[in-house]
């Protein structure tokens, strides 16, 4: 495993980490389905302890994957120990009339912090992140407010945003403007390169960057094909449609070619992608078991100029229409 700094902070994370948003479990927010399917708690820890044995040192959850039960895993698994890195995030909430809802607000965000620190049994999260909050909610004001408290007192070390899946430039820009906050969680993945340029502009001013979703929601892994079907408490089975799966399918062969000539899967040579750029501090495939753990740390490599620039011109002349379906998925 190698090991990258994130940004400007004293922070040093593996490059490979691991997204925990799976391991929370089927939440629903009414009919709406906030999770990843049915998961088993015990495969989830095996998860969880395989990754730290495998060198990874980063992971990434938030209050409202599995509504606590992401944070209460990582907390039951790793506790206070100071050579795991968590980073967590707040913002997103089911409100009382059970509906998906957003609160910024500086007590709100505070409240969350104390609570999430129980639940993950730490003294202090190492990132804390604003959960896709939007530039009127950092104008605001309370929401940064509330970060540089948390900072001061102690229960988080650095912060950052986990920026809109779609249109993640708008925040990534205020931040910089204003010289707040310590990294950026962004969507980059073989398919969706949108953002290079924004992550090259944020690390260069010394912000963290993590790479999310760097298997598209497993599309990258190859194993889904137009008549691959998802659970009604998994949200795919809105976002990876038929036909959405058929379009991929087609277009992603010219990609398995080349990780077949280069000798590793088709996993190991999507998260390869990612792992070289440099600017990119740590890249962070959502993971339920130990078999994906391994599969995502094994075999990944730097892949060269020559390569790289053949999967810049694929997004530039083949994907975009993709991307814009997946965009109208949400
Ligand atoms: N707004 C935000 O802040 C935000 C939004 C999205 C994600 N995130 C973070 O980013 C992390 C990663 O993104 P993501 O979970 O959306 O997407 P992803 O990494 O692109 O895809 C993850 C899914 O792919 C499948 N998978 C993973 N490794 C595999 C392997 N080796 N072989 C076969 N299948 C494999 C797993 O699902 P199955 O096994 O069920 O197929 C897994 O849940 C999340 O866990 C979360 O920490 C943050």
């Amino acid at each position: 495993m190698d090991y990258r700094k994130f940004g400007n902070t004293e922070l040093n994370v593996s490059v490979i980490g691991f997204g925990s948003w799976g391991i929370g479990g089927p939440a629903m927010a009414k009919d709406l389905p906030i999770g990843w399917g049915n998961v088993d708690d015990r495969t989830s820890v095996q998860a969880l302890k395989k990754a730290f044995d495998q060198g990874i040192n980063f992971y990434d959850t938030a209050d409202i994957y599995g509504v606590g039960h992401s944070e209460e895993l990582i907390g039951k698994t790793f506790g206070n120990r100071q050579d795991v890195i968590i980073a967590s995030k707040a913002g997103h909430l089911i409100n009382a009339e059970g509906d998906l809802s957003v609160n910024y607000s500086k007590s709100y965000i505070i409240q969350a912090c104390e609570k999430s620190l129980k639940r993950l049994r730490r003294e202090t999260i190492d990132y804390y992140q604003l959960h896709s909050a939007q530039v009127k909610h950092l104008q605001q004001g309370e929401c940064i407010e509330a970060m540089e408290t948390l900072q001061k007192a102690g229960k988080i070390r650095y912060w950052g945003v986990s920026l809109n899946t779609f249109q993640p430039q708008p925040e990534a820009d205020f931040l910089m403007q204003h010289q707040l906050g310590n990294g950026f969680q962004i969507v980059f993945n073989l398919l969706n390169q949108r953002a290079l340029p924004l992550i090259r502009k944020a690390a260069a001013a010394g912000y963290g960057i993590i790479a999310r979703m760097p298997l598209q929601f497993g599309l990258l892994t190859g194993k889904f094909n137009k008549n691959s079907r998802f659970a009604k408490n998994d949200h795919r089975v809105f976002r990876l449609t038929p036909e959405l799966l058929e379009k991929a399918d087609h277009l992603l062969q010219e990609v398995w070619q080349k990780a077949k000539e280069k000798g590793i899967s088709k996993t190991a040579y999507s998260l390869s992608f990612c792992y070289s750029f440099p600017e990119i501090s740590t890249v962070i495939p959502g993971i339920k078991t130990p078999e994906q753990v391994l599969s995502n740390t094994t075999g990944i490599v730097k892949l060269s100029d020559e390569e790289i620039a053949f999967m810049q011109r694929l997004y530039q002349e083949k994907f975009t229409e993709l991307i814009q379906l997946i965009e109208k998925n949400g």
